[in-house]
């Protein structure tokens, strides 16, 4: 599927957007670039790509489609505490896996990683449950913010330390479905605080 050019949405939510960070199209190309990393490393392997919800529900569509691999999917939804744009590394969990991940190869996917926080919780329960390996995909990743060392194998893009939204992540639970990245407006902010 094409992704809906930036002028569709014209008139309606982009017009919430400061600036566009990252276009549908160098999502698209850098995605499939990152499937065919993954393809070429996990060859062989009995690759279980887990995601975390909700931000990375539109990443790991578009990337999952780019593995050439007899892949195996699976969902975990954690919740961190913090205020409206910054987490506090404490997690509570609200959705876990479905499947054992002992002995499989897990490659856990993520929409940004911030603090890294929440990413060092969800590794740290994972691990103790003894997968084969555990690696790391994030598509953004805002180093400057970064509280807490995560090593991610595959990175789409580096963040600016600025709250983004659009393909998958939010700002108080909307403009997941913009098709691109982008900044918002500060009046955007403005009119929730009225
Ligand atoms: P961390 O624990 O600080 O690394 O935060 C990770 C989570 O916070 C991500 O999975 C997002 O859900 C959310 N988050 C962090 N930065 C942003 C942002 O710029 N826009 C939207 N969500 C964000």
């Amino acid at each position: 599927m094409t992704a809906p050019t930036d002028d569709v949405w014209t008139g309606g939510i982009a017009d919430d957007i400061s600036r566009t960070i990252l276009s549908a199209e160098e999502i698209a190309k850098r995605t499939a670039e990152l499937g065919a990393r993954i393809t070429a490393d996990y060859r062989g392997r009995d690759l279980l790509v887990v995601g975390v919800l909700s931000g990375s529900f539109l990443f790991i569509a578009d990337l999952v489609r780019q593995v050439n691999l007899p892949l195996a999917l699976d969902f975990i939804s954690v919740s961190s505490y913090g205020d409206r744009t910054r987490s506090s590394g404490v997690v509570r969990m609200l959705k876990d896996l479905n499947q054992s991940i002992a002995g499989r190869d897990v490659l856990l996917v993520e929409d940004i990683i911030d603090t890294g926080l929440t990413l060092s919780y969800l590794i740290d329960n994972l691990r103790t449950r003894q997968p084969a390996s555990l690696e790391v995909a994030t598509l953004l990743d805002k180093t400057e913010a970064r509280v807490s060392k995560i090593d991610t194998r595959y990175v789409g893009f580096e963040c600016p330390n600025e709250f983004v939204v659009g393909y998958g992540l939010d700002y108080q639970g909307r403009y997941r479905n913009l098709p691109y990245i982008g900044v918002l407006k500060p009046s955007v902010y403005a009119t929730e605080d009225a």
